[in-house]
């Protein structure tokens, strides 16, 4: 195996000046697996640039607790700055407890319990149109769940709407840009090729409707119990308040954060389920027993143990946020290596979520593993991340995909609509494409 002075292993199969980027964009999940065989620290090439991939649990926790030594950056959080602007994703430590601090108590539980009135609303008008023995786009289904409940979470006011629909209809674009970006040298980035065209429409349309909206929400002056009049609130610790280009970073990175991450686990959650339907029967035979036929609240969620454990296995088997980046702000450690300043690392819950060294049976869809009586490897289990820029929407989206999954298996059976398993296209997110699924009405059929 490759060494270099440093004693990081070198990934085999680089191409004079392009790398290892044919394998990134072709297939970076089966390319991501095969690194831990070379050692804990990988070095991968993207064009010229050189990247260390983290490939053990305990080593990854130190990169994310060391959060001022393993700063954001690297390429993806440089796109991804330059797609949303600074906001609490991608800014340096040096910026990130004020925005974290001004976003918290949004977060809240007291928070999150009002939220989930608007969930269970939105998760009852999600199936009204649907019918026995129809087909449905789980993909499409559960963007739409997860964009009207997380845009209304931010934005109460009716004024909002119009942008909410140019921001949702935008995202896609924006997310496979900002992967495609990444991986692109500087120059072909440049270039007026039809993606980078595509991603930079889309991001300018996003940016100048919630520019139009921040405008709306400061002319009227009203608050209206939601994110956004928080953030326009918000004081930090000298009184000074947020300036509007910083409120639109927080407002477009909850955004892209929040919508496709949440559609993308509760349409893998379905496909699972299709997969396995001695699970799905036995989470409906949960449901039933908690719920009746009542759409789920807040207060059911402690009794939605089976639910709850099919979406974290889930966020295990595809989580949404696949891959991330850190850069080394000085001269660090890691693995016994010596790892100088400006150094960029990658960490992948995906690459440590299907490691057999954590997991047994990694590619198998198990909730009962994640049974109280079980015992986890430390840092094994990371689709939120970890450290000081852990996931802010992690119980947001436990909730909303909970009670989500809960109501629909009460009363809806699936199954696979589509002869073909899923086409996975890595982008931003782990992206399930054609989850078609056949429901059956179960409030006519015999449970
Ligand atoms: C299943 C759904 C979700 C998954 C898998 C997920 C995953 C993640 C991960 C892995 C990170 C850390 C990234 C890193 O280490 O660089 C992160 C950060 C973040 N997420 Fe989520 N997320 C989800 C849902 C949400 C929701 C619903 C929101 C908000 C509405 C949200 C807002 C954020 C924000 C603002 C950050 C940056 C936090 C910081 O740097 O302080 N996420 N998310």
């Amino acid at each position: 195996m490759a060494t270099d002075q440093a004693g990081i292993a070198q990934a085999p199969g680089a191409l004079p000046i392009v790398g290892h980027l044919l394998p990134l964009l072709r297939d970076p999940l089966g390319f991501l697996n095969t690194l831990p065989a070379h050692g804990d620290l990988v070095q991968i090439r993207l064009g010229p640039q050189r990247a260390l991939v983290v490939c053990r649990p305990e080593l990854v926790q130190e990169v994310l607790l060391q959060d001022r030594t393993f700063d954001k950056g690297g390429p993806i959080i440089e796109r991804v700055g330059n797609a949303l602007g600074n906001g609490i994703a991608s800014c340096p430590h040096s910026a990130h407890r004020r925005l974290r601090r001004s976003l918290q108590p949004a977060f809240s539980r007291t928070c999150l319990r009002e939220y989930a009135a608007i969930m269970t609303e939105e998760t009852d008008a999600l199936t009204t149109g649907w019918s026995d023995g129809r087909t449905v786009d789980v993909g499409v289904e559960m963007y739409g769940l997860a964009s009207s409940t997380i845009a209304r979470t931010l934005f109460t006011d009716k004024a909002a709407r119009p942008a909410v629909e140019t921001v949702t209809l935008c995202l896609p674009d924006i997310f496979r840009g900002i992967y495609q970006q990444a991986v692109l040298p500087p120059l072909l980035r440049r270039l007026p090729l039809p993606p980078n065209l595509r991603y930079e429409r889309a991001r300018d349309r996003a940016w100048s409707a919630v520019s139009k909206t921040i405008g709306l929400y400061r002319k009227d002056g009203t608050s209206h119990g939601d994110v956004l009049s928080m953030l326009l609130d918000t004081r930090d610790e000298a009184g000074g308040s947020l300036s509007d280009s910083e409120i639109h970073a927080q407002i477009m990175t909850l955004l892209v954060a929040g919508i496709d991450t949440t559609a993308v686990a509760l349409t893998w959650a379905v496909h699972l389920l299709c997969q396995h339907p001695g699970v799905q029967e036995r989470l409906r035979a949960e449901t039933v027993k908690v719920l009746g036929t009542r759409t789920a609240t807040w207060d059911d969620l402690p009794r939605l143990d089976l639910a709850r454990r099919v979406i974290t296995e889930t966020l295990r088997l595809y989580p949404p946020g696949w891959i991330f980046t850190r850069t080394t702000t000085t001269e660090a450690r890691l693995a016994g290596a010596v790892i100088p300043p400006d150094t960029t690392l990658i960490y992948s819950p995906y690459l440590i979520h299907r490691d057999a060294r954590s997991h047994s049976r990694p590619g198998s869809f198990d909730p009962d593993r994640w049974l109280p009586e079980h015992e986890q490897v430390r840092g094994a289990l990371i689709p939120f991340g970890g450290g000081a820029r852990k996931c802010i929407g992690d119980n947001y989206a436990m909730t909303l995909a909970t009670l989500a999954l809960a109501t629909i298996v009460s009363r809806w059976r699936f199954t696979h609509g589509a002869p073909r398993p899923p086409h996975v296209e890595p982008r931003m997110t782990l992206t399930p494409h054609n989850v078609r699924v056949r429901v059956e009405c179960l409030e006519r059929a015999s449970v």
